[in-house]
């Protein structure tokens, strides 16, 4: 899913830096220096780029799925605004990708077809409660979500929280997908009801999406059947949920 101008970035850059699996994913040629990386050291990574580009190096920077979304443009820009002067000289690039709630979504329908959130479930640079009150906020507001970084060793109870706060207010038969390394030869997408999704069946590689009230699956003959949420809201149907108690 790769898009033609980031494999035409990508192929330009003397240097890449970046998460390990991602750089291998691009296959680097002889010539170009890989500056391979854990995935939590974003700033210093960008840094390290940062100071190649100012020397005049072309440096490409890779994320997964879209770099602007939870990911490494956002700590390019952060570098820059608090490095040096130097580092508003460098010309800033960056190249747009397919997230992984699109290519998710595309699995199965159009789970996305109305207004939508996306929300990243990581509570390392932002509190809980406020990950919980945007939850209840669209759930309320007739949004669908999806979820990125639902879980890990270090997170294990935010995701079935955030399906908790999400049966508070929406009915026990939304949709929920787990979309799990989409686009990539491990592709695992699962629906199943709110009243049985269980954090058990994500992991770091996961997208969960929790449609709105108005979701529905569309059984099939002889194919999967089809989630998506209509791009109309009934002005009768209001927002019943806005009330509900938190
Ligand atoms: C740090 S965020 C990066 C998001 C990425 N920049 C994007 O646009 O998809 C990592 C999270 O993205 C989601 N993710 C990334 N790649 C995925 C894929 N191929 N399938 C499903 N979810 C994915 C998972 O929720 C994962 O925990």
């Amino acid at each position: 899913m790769m898009t033609r101008q980031a494999h035409e970035e990508a192929a330009r850059a003397s240097h890449l830096f970046g998460y390990f699996p991602y750089i291998e994913r691009l296959s680097p040629r002889p010539d170009q220096i890989v500056h391979g990386s854990d995935n939590r050291q974003e700033l210093e990574r960008a840094r390290a780029a940062l100071d190649l580009a100012v020397d005049g190096d072309t440096v490409a920077i890779v994320s997964g799925g879209d770099p602007g979304v939870f990911a490494m443009a956002a700590a390019v820009c952060e570098a820059i605004e608090n490095g040096p002067d130097a580092y508003r000289k460098v010309e800033l690039v960056v190249i747009p990708g397919v997230t992984a709630m699109l290519a998710v979504a595309a699995a199965v329908g159009a789970p996305l077809g109305h207004d939508f959130c996306a929300i990243n479930l990581s509570d390392n640079l932002k509190p809980f409660s406020i990950i919980e009150k945007r939850i209840v906020a669209c759930t309320q507001t007739g949004m669908a979500m999806a979820l990125y970084n639902p879980i890990s060793r270090s997170r294990p109870w935010q995701l079935d929280a955030a399906f908790d706060i999400a049966r508070l207010h929406l009915p026990k038969d939304t949709p929920v997908i787990f979309g799990r390394a989409a686009g990539r030869p491990d592709q695992r997408i699962e629906t199943v009801a709110l009243s049985k999704a269980n954090g058990e069946k994500a992991d770091m590689a996961t997208c969960v999406i929790i449609g709105s009230a108005m979701t529905k699956v569309v059984e099939r003959h002889g194919r999967e059947p089809l989630v998506y949420t209509p791009r109309y809201w009934p002005e009768e149907t209001g927002l019943p949920n806005v009330d509900a108690a938190p």
